[in-house]
């Protein structure tokens, strides 16, 4: 990804001391461009809870390498308590993103298997530099898969720029690199297609607004900042041609949870017979929960983030206003579930595939016991 046309992962093992791991402080940008070092395990419990990362991908990198520095300050001849203490301290850290657990308990497999400390603390950085990796190709296959559809849409209006809406911010600042929903928008664009992209700007924490608005503008593709409530009416006026959003947890029926508002967006396509695609990488399926309406445990966070916005002042100082007379309490549900009729497809790594059981594992058939729970 670029920035300033530089070339920048969002997490990285600093390149002198691999015992400190670098990320991109995401609650300062688009104005700022801060490089925070992570150490110990309460660095990471914070960076993650406190959104200096966020995003599926990112989150699941970030307790990988959160994993390894845990190996550091694990106790030698207590390992194996220190060790399922912090990878429990990172769990509890943000409730609805899988690919947090899904990375801890990774490394935990990882090291099962080893028989020394060492070996653990070595295997651990092995995995997470391999989580971190995988994630970054994953997100580059998924923008190859998802272009086709932007490309045949392209057709179909005789090269005429196709309009995109997408919610929050799927892009590479969720993930390690490339972004899930804005990769077949990179790659499409890359293959000389096209594009123009709807931004929703995405309350209360406005990712779309400070994250996607950014990198699209970095990466020179055509965007519009909306308010959040406006994609239906353009999907009225013929003004939306796809909708494509990212997830933080999808269950292996097909169920999506991702940032509030996701499924009003998914309302209005199906109104519109637009179509509503999910993209992913594996790592973000829960291969357990088959009702995600019912079970996706949803994150609510402080009503700080509704009462209060955040932004670059006209003396060129970050400022922070209150919008709401002091004290109103605010209710701040930060994923909301869109059930897998909603959905078109999902757009993975393996390919693109419709929301239900039978395809998902067709695509995942080392998943199949899943299937057999009844
Ligand atoms: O609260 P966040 O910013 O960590 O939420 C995650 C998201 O960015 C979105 O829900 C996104 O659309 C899916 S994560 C790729």
């Amino acid at each position: 990804m670029l920035i300033n046309s530089k070339s920048y992962r969002t997490i990285w093992s600093h390149p002198d001391d691999s015992t400190v791991t670098q990320i991109i402080d995401q609650r300062m940008l688009p104005h700022e461009f801060i490089i925070v070092d992570l150490v110990a395990v309460d660095d990471f419990c914070l960076a993650i809870r406190d959104m200096y990362v966020r995003g599926a991908g990112l989150i699941g990198a970030t307790a990988g390498f959160g994993m390894y520095a845990a190996t550091l300050q694990c106790r030698d001849d207590n390992f194996t308590a220190d060790i399922n203490n912090f990878a429990k301290a990172l769990c509890d850290t943000r409730p609805t993103a899988k690919n947090l657990v899904w990375a801890v308990e990774r490394q935990l497999t990882a090291m099962a298997h080893c028989q020394t400390v060492q070996q653990k603390r070595e295997i651990a950085f092995k995995t997470a530099t391999a989580i971190a990796d995988e994630d970054a190709l994953f997100c580059k296959r998924i923008g190859e898969h998802g272009a086709s559809i932007i490309k045949e849409i392209s057709k179909k209006k005789n090269g005429e720029p196709v309009n995109i809406l997408t919610h929050c911010n799927a892009g590479w600042l969720a993930f390690v690199d490339y972004g899930s929903a804005t990769a077949p928008i990179y790659q499409a664009s890359n293959d000389g297609i096209k594009v123009h992209v709807w931004v929703d700007e995405t309350r209360p924490w406005l990712q779309g607004a400070r994250l996607t608005a950014f990198e699209l503008k970095e990466e020179k593709i055509p965007h519009t900042l909306i308010a959040d409530n406006t994609g239906g009416h353009l999907m009225q006026h013929g003004l939306v041609d796809l909708v494509i959003v990212g997830t933080d947890r999808t269950t292996f029926t097909g169920d999506v949870a991702n940032k509030i508002g996701t499924y009003l967006k998914a309302l209005a396509a199906h109104d519109n017979n637009i179509p509503f695609y999910v993209a992913l990488p594996s790592s973000t399926f829960d291969w357990q929960i088959e009702d995600g309406v019912q079970d996706i445990p949803i994150e609510k966070r402080s009503g700080d983030e509704i009462n209060k916005i955040t932004g670059l002042a006209e003396n060129g100082e970050m400022t922070t206003v209150l919008i709401p007379p002091e004290n109103t309490e605010s209710a701040n549900y930060s994923f909301d579930v869109t059930p897998a009729r909603l959905i078109t497809g999902l757009i993975t790594e393996r390919g693109i595939v419709k929301p239900n059981r039978e395809a998902i594992l067709q695509l995942y058939p080392e998943k199949k016991q899943v299937d057999l729970r009844g």
